[in-house]
């Protein structure tokens, strides 16, 4: 029997083939890099990185920078807000209504305490913006009084820089609570608040209308003090009352 009718494994076949194929290709690389000029080599790779750079080139215009910080507008008919918490005593609270920021670092009425403003429901415009140290002095007075003397068809925003809490009353905790806080009785020693309220209508229940953080010595982000807490979004406009 001739020994080329011998019946080889199948598995020793497909063995040669890639042994004699590897061969192949190495000998087809010696005598290209024999034959072609190294110029060529280098000119067909910056083709390749010319073609990556320049290919996906991005025709979307860049997107448009929106009120108050916010990634989308706001529908037609209603304002965009933005409030912000202090973050310890180095990051400023900020309040921003309609792309305009009331308070913030430099900004009037600016400090520690509770920062307020006031806006027109019907306009979107300010109407006042003040703080209230609540930490040194009794000024939870002064606040009830500003906040009585808002006119109704307010929004009105607040947030706390530094340290909310000590000299906030209960009567000032009573008047917040009239605006639609439901955890300002709830707020504690340096504890980040931010808040979004009304007066003389509600804001949808199922809006987001206030933030609250915790002083905690394990999880505090600033020394001494907890994260800022922020909320933003739309307010529908109001009719005039
Ligand atoms: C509260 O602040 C701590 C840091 O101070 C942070 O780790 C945590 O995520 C914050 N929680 C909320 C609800 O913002």
């Amino acid at each position: 029997m001739p020994v080329c009718r011998a019946r080889l494994p199948g598995t020793l076949l497909r063995g040669l083939a890639l042994a004699v194929c590897c061969v192949l290709a190495w000998y087809l690389g010696q005598v290209l890099s024999v034959v072609m000029p190294p110029q060529a080599i280098s000119l067909a790779v910056s083709g390749i990185h010319r073609m990556a750079v320049d290919v996906p080139r991005v025709t979307a215009p860049a997107p448009r920078r929106q009120k108050c910080s916010l990634w989308s507008a706001c529908p037609p008919g209603s304002f965009a807000f933005q409030v912000a918490s202090g973050g310890g005593i180095q990051k400023f609270p900020k309040i921003c209504f309609e792309d305009e920021i009331i308070t913030g670092k430099g900004k009037d009425g600016t400090g520690r305490g509770m920062n307020i403003v006031a806006i027109d429901a019907a306009s979107g415009k300010r109407i006042a913006s003040r703080h209230f140290d609540m930490w040194v002095g009794e000024n939870s007075g002064a606040m009830v009084k500003f906040i009585q003397e808002i006119p109704t068809g307010s929004f009105i925003l607040m947030a706390t820089f530094d340290e909310g809490s000590t000299k906030l009353t209960e009567e000032a905790k009573k008047e917040i609570e009239k605006l639609g806080s439901t955890e300002i009785r709830n707020i504690g020693f340096r504890s980040s608040w931010v808040f979004v309220g009304a007066k003389g209508f509600s804001l949808p229940a199922n809006m987001k209308k206030e933030k609250m953080n915790h002083s905690d010595k394990s999880k505090n982000r600033y020394a001494g003090w907890p994260a800022e807490v922020q909320l933003q979004g739309c307010v529908a406009q109001q009719r005039r009352l």
